[in-house]
């Protein structure tokens, strides 16, 4: 191990939470940020529809509470979406403040555009054009740089976190992490007295995903190894609109498309949402996405289709530009084609179990953004709840950082990391083959629609990588796909293992043998065996 680092607080990960996060520190403590690519990157930098919040007189906190509800299916936590939704005004006028951008109404510059999207009752998404993630990213990392109590860690994978049991209590508590340097290939220690977790949600565990980068769980994998909860894990959302074209992977759609008008169509020019459900493309995404995938297996089809080419062609392009010119480059005109659309993985709803503050079951560990599980999206996440969520819990998280840092002690010990066991490998395709293995077929047997065979299928091959993954990274030398593969395998049996339990269909969970909804909603908590928390009131469930 050639570095040790040592700042108040290690938040790991730079998307939006990561980066909202470190800013609402940095003022009154040290940060260190590290980010396993680029500081402007994750999920964050390719989000297109927006931020939820009530900005418009007519619309109002309580409908959207209401809206996250029924899209949620009785599985929200009320307490949370209101906490989060009566926020949403001051994290808009917190990220103007920041400098992000964004559009505003034609001829009324002092007015934000609101857009529509699926289970919204009213207009209430706040955004830059069909690019949102972008300005976000791109202002809140400008202020990070610009900011000297930060100190940036790109390209450096956090491995596993270090913990330490508190003299004279039974409490563990985390104190750091090691980390991956990927242009050194060295490991070293980041010692903080407060760890977060910003690392973002885990659908690279699919074959086909909406996000072009490594959203594969390490923060879960990495809390769930330490001793923390993780809640809901088989609420895998599948967004109904993601590009089907030979050279585009994990291009999105925005779900504003159909806020502004576009339908739904089989290839033959026939509309098929009326026939599922009454707000038709507007239904919330668990719906649209089933109906799709029903329309597929039905018909045979390997896509549907997206028209909007009925809206002004000006409109479409100044909305929606960064989805025209990709489109044209592959040589779809949408202001005058219908787009070939599938279904792909989008965003994990469950996570790390979180208290009201982002405090996870470990002493000094916070987990925020698409990581944690706070409770606000239930079986199903509304559209663009999430960048609200991130901002907001960046914030409560860094409010009570800030309340109890004082009486953390600075670490004094970290296990050094020990590489004296472990050798170059000289068989990395063992990483591809398993790597391609499990994403395919989570694909095919946890998917939209399951049943118990598929998902007894899952948990056998699972089971198998697991162990042949284990075995491989406690003989070989750490390497960024490794270290993602080996926290995919533990999401993927965390999401099989919670979809078995469910013994009914609900929101993002489908399942043909079990397709009615039960009368008692429960959240799936699962608890390690190594359990950090004190009081545990569920079943112990590894
Ligand atoms: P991310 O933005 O995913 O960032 C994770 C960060 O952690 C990255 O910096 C990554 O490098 C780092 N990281 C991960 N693992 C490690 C590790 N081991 N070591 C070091 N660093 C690590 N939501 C909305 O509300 N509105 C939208 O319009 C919207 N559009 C979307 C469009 C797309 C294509 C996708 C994929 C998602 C969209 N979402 C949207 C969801 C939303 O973008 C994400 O949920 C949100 O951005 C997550 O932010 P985050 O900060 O939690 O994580
Ligand atoms: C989209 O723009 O359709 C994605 C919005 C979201 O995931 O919240």
């Amino acid at each position: 191990m050639t570095e040790t680092n040592y700042h108040d607080v290690l938040i790991i990960g730079s998307g939006a939470a990561g980066l909202a996060c470190a800013l609402s520190l940095a003022d009154k403590m040290s940060v260190a940020l590290l980010s396993k690519t680029g500081i402007k990157s994750g999920s964050t930098w390719w989000a297109q529809g927006g931020i939820a919040a009530v900005l418009d007189d007519a619309d109002s906190v309580e409908a959207h509470v209401q809206d996250t509800l029924v899209a949620g299916a009785g599985l929200c936590h009320q307490e949370r979406v209101r906490q989060i939704v009566e926020r949403g005004r001051d994290s808009i006028d917190w990220l103007l403040d920041k400098g992000v951008e964004f559009t505003r109404i034609e001829g009324e510059s002092d007015f934000l555009h609101l857009t529509r999207e699926g289970g919204h009752s009213h207009r209430r998404i706040i955004h830059h054009q069909d690019r949102t993630g972008q300005a976000v990213s791109h202002s809140l990392s400008d202020r990070v740089l610009e900011h000297a109590n930060i100190e940036l860690f790109e390209n450096r994978i956090a491995i596993d976190l270090v913990t330490q049991a508190d003299k004279g209590s039974a409490k563990i508590r985390c104190n750091g992490a090691y980390a991956l340097d990927l242009e050194s290939k060295e490991v070293s220690l980041h010692q903080a007295r407060v760890v977060i977790l910003a690392t973002g949600g885990a659908s690279k565990v699919y074959l086909y995903s909406t996000s072009p980068e490594g959203a594969s769980g390490d923060g879960i994998a990495m809390a769930w190894r330490a001793g923390c909860r993780v809640a809901n894990m088989e609420f895998n959302q599948f967004h109904p609109t993601c590009l089907y074209h030979s050279q585009a992977r994990s291009f999105l759609l925005t779900e504003a498309l159909r806020g502004e008008g576009a339908v739904l169509l089989t290839p033959g020019g026939k509309r098929f949402m009326p026939d599922f459900d009454e707000r038709a493309e507007l239904a919330p995404r668990d719906v649209v996405a089933r109906a799709i995938d029903h329309e597929m297996k039905r018909l045979g089809l390997d896509y549907v289709h997206l028209d909007i080419s009925h809206r002004p062609a000006e409109f479409v392009r100044s909305h929606f530009p960064t989805i025209y010119e990709n489109c044209l480059a592959l040589g779809i005109d949408i202001t005058s084609d219908p787009i070939p659309v599938v279904p792909a993985a989008h965003y994990t709803c469950g996570g790390v179990v979180v208290n009201g503050h982002g405090e996870t079951d470990l002493q000094n560990l916070f987990a925020i953004g698409e990581t944690a599980f706070t409770g606000m999206h239930g079986a199903n996440r509304m559209a663009s709840n999430s960048l609200l969520e991130c901002i907001v819990y960046a914030q409560l998280a860094a409010e009570q950082v800030s309340r109890v840092i004082d009486a953390i002690p600075r670490p004094d010990y970290a296990k050094p990391w020990d590489e004296s066991q472990v050798t170059h490998s000289d068989e990395d395709v063992v990483i591809s083959h398993n790597w391609d293995e499990l994403r395919r077929f989570m694909w095919d047997y946890v998917g939209i629609v399951r049943t118990n065979k598929r998902l007894q299928r899952a948990l056998h091959r699972v089971e198998l990588l697991k162990s042949e993954i284990q075995e491989y990274y406690s003989n070989y030398k750490v390497s960024n796909d490794l270290v993602e593969l080996r926290n995919l395998v533990v999401v993927a049996e965390r999401i099989i293992l919670s979809a078995m339990q469910r013994k009914e269909s609900r929101g993002l969970h489908y399942s043909l043998d079990h397709p009615d909804l039960s009368p008692i909603a429960q959240d799936t908590i699962m608890v390690p065996i190594n359990f950090a928390g004190q009081d545990v009131i569920v079943n112990r469930n590894t």
